[in-house]
Formats: C-alpha cells, sequence, structure tokens
C-alpha cells in the first residue's frame, strides 16, 4: 500500500471519485461549499489501483478533513489517511485536525474516537441548511438514520 500526495496530474481521477463517491463534485459543512477536486490531499494506491482519497483544507492554524474514503474498508487505509493529514498538519504548523460529520455515521464516529479526535460541536438541524446548498445530500444515511445533523470532530496535533 502506497501513500501520496495529489498531484496536479491526479485532478481528472479525483474529481471522477469525488463525484461517484459523494454525489456531487460539492462537500458542505458547517455552511461552507468546498470543491474537494481542487484541494490538496492524499490517494492510497494498492497495485496502480486508488484505495483511498482524503483532501483537506488548512487555515487559522488548523487542518480540515475536507472529505475521506477507503475503498477498500477494515484494511488500514483510513487510518493511514488520518496519520498522513496529522503529519501535514505538524509540517504547516497546526495546533488541530478537525473535520465534520452527520449523524448517521456511526462507523466514522467510532472510527475517529478510536484515532484521538473528541467531539468539539453538535449542529442540529445542520444539514438541512446543507441541503439548501448541496441538493444531492440524501434525506436518509447509514443504518436508515435520518441525516439531520452536523458533529464536529477534532484532534489536538500541536506540541504537548
Ligand atoms: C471512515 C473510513 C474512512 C474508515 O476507513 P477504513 O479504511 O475502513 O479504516 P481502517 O481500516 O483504517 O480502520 C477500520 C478498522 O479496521 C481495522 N483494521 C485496520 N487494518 C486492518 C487489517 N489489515 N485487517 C483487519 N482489520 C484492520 C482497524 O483496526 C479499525 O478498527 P478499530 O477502529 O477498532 O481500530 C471508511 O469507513 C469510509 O470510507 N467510510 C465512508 C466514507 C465516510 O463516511 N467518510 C467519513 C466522512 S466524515
Amino acid at each position: 500500500m502506497l501513500i501520496r500526495a495529489i498531484e496536479e496530474a491526479d485532478r481528472i481521477v479525483v474529481g471522477r471519485l469525488v463525484l461517484e463517491l459523494w454525489g456531487a463534485h460539492t462537500a458542505v459543512a458547517h455552511g461552507e461549499v468546498f470543491f474537494p477536486a481542487s484541494l490538496p490531499g492524499f490517494l492510497v494506491e494498492q497495485q496502480d489501483q486508488v484505495v483511498g482519497l482524503l483532501t483537506y483544507a488548512a487555515a487559522d492554524g488548523r487542518l480540515e478533513i475536507v472529505t475521506i474514503d477507503a475503498l477498500r474498508r477494515g484494511r488500514g487505509v483510513g487510518s493511514s489517511l488520518v496519520e498522513a493529514a496529522v503529519h501535514r498538519a505538524r509540517q504547516l504548523g497546526c495546533s488541530r485536525v478537525r473535520l465534520t460529520t452527520t449523524n448517521d455515521n456511526l462507523d466514522a464516529l467510532r472510527f475517529y474516537q478510536r484515532r484521538g479526535f473528541r467531539l468539539a460541536a453538535l449542529r442540529p438541524d445542520a444539514v438541512r441548511e446543507a441541503r439548501r446548498l448541496k441538493p444531492e445530500i440524501p434525506s436518509v444515511g447509514d443504518y436508515g438514520i435520518p441525516m439531520t445533523d452536523e458533529l464536529d470532530l477534532e484532534r489536538w496535533v500541536g506540541p504537548r
């Protein structure tokens, strides 16, 4: 398994993956619209196949994970992407890594908390607002749970 930074030559592949995995070219979190295919990030490859993708935006001492996807789950792809993001955050002088998920994403909530992230904010009904910006967001998410609320998780990565 090889993990590497996204390069300009990867943009078309990344754009196609984002559309396939996220149902649109955009991602919405805390009222902000992102275009993941134009962001920096990391790809995980195995035998010339992309098996993982993470995109991020860094600002104000914080690295925000905008998208993270393991195309093959439970094999360490997601963990290696998180560790790459943490490493990059430190290189950029960021003290925190943040991400936003939705109330239905129980697998992600478990995954992040097992990797040092703490719950930082709950925005009840924020997905209703996000749907105005991205109508492709489904009304029902994982496990048949109505997708309604946003949750932020944060991991401190600065000097202790
Ligand atoms: C969340 C997500 C990125 C996690 O990725 P993943 O590659 O499945 O994660 P990992 O394989 O690193 O870890 C998952 C579990 O598999 C285990 N695992 C890791 N490598 C393994 C291996 N080689 N063999 C067996 N199990 C393994 C890990 O220990 C982990 O369990 P733990 O949490 O109890 O420690 C993935 O579920 C995903 O793509 N979800 C859909 C998109 C999404 O919801 N993204 C988040 C939006 S905020």
